[in-house]
């Protein structure tokens, strides 16, 4: 199975009233993990990579080799969609050189009128190749490109002026913020998501910062239009206290533990439990 674009299956989780869950990368483990775990349940899948991933793991074209190589070697046949997450222009640029399925070109740090040429140009070099588009407009919550947010709301006037560049899917903050959610956190604005939805119609929305949200507001969401939803920081926790759980019970000591791959293993089983759990979630077991 080649990688695919993500365009026809956030398009048939709009229809299905459902999402596709976006699952970022951060080593080898958790390209293996979330295959396993999506071809396990069946369910359609989008591998997201910062553009700190693409550094630490050797660069777009290393990451398309490899992710094509494991869904060679495990047999997969579900769908999966490899994607550049809150790519910088030249990041997106590199991404559609070098293989990638789908890209997320964030210009929401740019001038709206910036935002609007970059997208633009970064659509017509995607679509003649086939590949997804993901925009963002507003900044979301939490740290991006070095810069703090608490839990901001788009303007819908805006997002409809991004969607009628021709992007795929469209990300929009509605008070929901990367990383873990403080104890004063007013929730999803659904009132936004709905003046949004109004402008934009059937394009599929995105949801980021997909952690720790409580899942009435994950359900509520995907009602009101989000397809695609990601999630980083809870399958970093799952691996992290996975891993820690093996140093605590001094498993590292017992015969062979010490080695990298048994070291690794737990982690990498709490990273596909917690991915399933998500798909659960969202809805997309069986869709695939
Ligand atoms: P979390 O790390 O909060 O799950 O967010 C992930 C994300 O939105 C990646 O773009």
């Amino acid at each position: 199975m080649k990688l695919v674009s993500a365009k026809e299956m956030l398009d048939d989780a709009v229809k299905g009233h459902y999402a596709v869950g976006h699952f970022n990368l951060n080593n080898m483990e958790s390209v293996r993990a979330f295959l396993l775990a999506a071809q396990e349940v069946k369910s359609p899948i989008i591998l997201g990579v910062s553009g700190g991933t693409a550094k630490y793991m050797g660069g777009y074209r290393t990451i398309t080799d490899m992710v094509q190589g494991f869904i060679n070697f495990l047999d997969i046949t579900i769908p999966v969609s490899l994607h550049v997450d809150h790519g910088k222009y030249a990041e997106a640029l590199d991404a559609i050189e070098n293989g990638f399925s789908s890209v997320m070109f964030d210009g929401s740090s740019l001038p709206i009128e910036e935002n609007i040429e970059k997208t633009k140009e970064v659509v017509r070099l995607a679509h003649a190749k086939g590949i997804s588009v993901e925009a963002e407009v507003g900044g979301i919550g939490g740290e991006e490109d070095g810069r703090s947010f608490r839990g901001e709301c788009a303007d819908p006037k805006q997002c409809k002026m991004i969607a009628d560049l021709g992007i795929d899917f469209l990300a929009a903050g509605i008070g929901n913020i990367h990383g873990k959610y403080p104890a004063d956190w007013e929730g999803l604005h659904f009132d936004v998501l709905e003046a949004i939805k109004k402008e934009i119609g059937d394009l599929p929305l995105v949801l980021h910062g997909g952690s720790m949200i409580p899942d009435d507001q994950i359900k509520k969401a995907i009602r009101n239009g989000v397809a695609k939803i990601n999630v980083n920081t809870e399958c970093q926790i799952a691996f992290t206290e996975a891993t820690r759980k093996y140093f605590e019970e001094n498993r590292d000591k017992e015969s062979k533990g010490f080695t990298p791959r048994a070291v690794l293993a737990p982690g990498l089983e709490a990273t596909k439990a917690m991915c399933i759990k998500k798909m659960t979630l969202f809805g997309s077991i069986g869709k695939a």
